[in-house]
């Protein structure tokens, strides 16, 4: 399990970071969320945790923050994430998501942080035939993958000089929500197809837009590896045991199975009968298709995921949604 920690988690008020620190919870580790709220919210923010606002580009709140709660183990979520807005402001993209993850192992190496976890994406793939192993030459295609890519090498680079053994995992398509029911998704902006669905699942007519349905796969639709919170959040765990004592880390996390939109879609329209899909034009920075190879995170952390069916990651999704409209 994991040991006594005292763990900075940046982008802790976001989504994902909310369920790890959940997850946390339960760990005798002390844990320090660093947020800015510029997409995160203090509503997911965990009870248990320590809260400072602020933005991974001070270098002085950032340092002192480190310093101060004498954090050993960094887990970096906080970035821009819109696959669209980042080809159209490509250095608001550089500035966040690269500048600040320098900036944060800069300050990291001023003091005693020994791991380093960091949120990277499939898309820093491209496009692939087939599922994905970690071991294929990145290729990044749109801007916001291209920030997660470099990212990524200096995080790598500064390892050996700053001494820290790093996990580096490439999540796949990221849907559902806490059993808990106290935390899920949020953030409407970013366009998430299950995210989207969620929202109209509580309309009367749902209105669905499908983004392209010309790409070169089984119906045109691009294809896509969901993986559930849950099953990711635990990843960020075993990954850390995983490091504590052996080298450092580069890792899928993916369930190894891509579903096309259009099968989402179909799925939907079962659940929810009135529906209505729309085809728009494809949005720039998508790639057509992208899965994982999960050996290696089966073979390593001997992960067993708990949430692998697509109509399970919908209806927690749908129930998420349900009870933030209520509140
Ligand atoms: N959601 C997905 O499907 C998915 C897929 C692949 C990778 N990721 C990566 O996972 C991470 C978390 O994504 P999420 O879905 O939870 O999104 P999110 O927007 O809910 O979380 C990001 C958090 O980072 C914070 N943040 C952003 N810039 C910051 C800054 N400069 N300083 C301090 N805080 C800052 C935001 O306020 C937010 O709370 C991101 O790095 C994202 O690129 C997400």
């Amino acid at each position: 399990m994991i040991k006594k920690s005292n763990i900075l988690i940046t982008g802790g008020a976001g989504y994902i970071g909310s369920h790890i620190a959940e997850k946390l919870e339960k760990t005798k580790s002390k844990v320090i969320i660093y947020d800015n709220l510029i997409t995160g919210y203090r509503r997911l923010i965990n009870k248990r945790a320590i809260f400072i606002k602020g933005d991974i580009k001070n270098k002085k709140l950032l340092s002192n923050t480190i310093k101060k709660y004498n954090i050993n183990t960094v887990i970096h979520l906080a970035a821009y994430l819109n696959v669209s807005e980042a080809e159209k402001h490509k250095k608001k993209y550089i500035v966040n998501n690269i500048n600040g993850t320098l900036n944060l192992i800069k300050c990291c190496s001023v003091s005693s942080v020994k791991y380093f976890i960091f949120s990277s994406s499939c898309s820093v793939y491209g496009n692939i035939n087939g599922a994905v192993n970690e071991k294929k030459i990145p290729n990044p295609q749109g801007h916001y993958a291209y920030t997660k890519f470099k990212s990524e090498n200096i995080i790598k680079k500064y390892s050996k000089k700053f001494k820290y053994k790093y996990a580096i995992l490439r999540y796949f398509n990221v849907a559902g929500a806490s059993s808990s029911g106290k935390i899920g998704e949020i953030q409407r902006s970013y366009g998430h197809l299950i995210k989207n669905l969620a929202i109209q699942s509580l309309k009367k007519k749902p209105i669905i837009s499908i983004f392209g349905n010309d790409y070169n796969t089984k119906d045109g639709t691009c294809i896509r590896d969901y993986i559930h919170v849950s099953d990711l959040a635990d990843i960020h765990l075993k990954s850390l045991n995983y490091i504590y004592t052996k080298p450092s880390l580069l890792l899928n996390c993916g369930y190894g199975k891509g579903y096309s939109v259009l099968d989402i879609v179909n799925l939907f329209k079962k659940m929810n009968k009135n529906t209505i899909v729309n085809y728009a034009k494809r949005r720039p920075g998508d790639v057509s298709q992208v899965y994982a190879d999960t050996k290696k995170s089966i073979k390593l952390l001997k992960w067993r995921p708990k949430y692998n069916n697509l109509k399970l990651i919908l209806k927690s999704a749908f129930k998420w949604e349900k009870k933030i409209k209520k509140s």
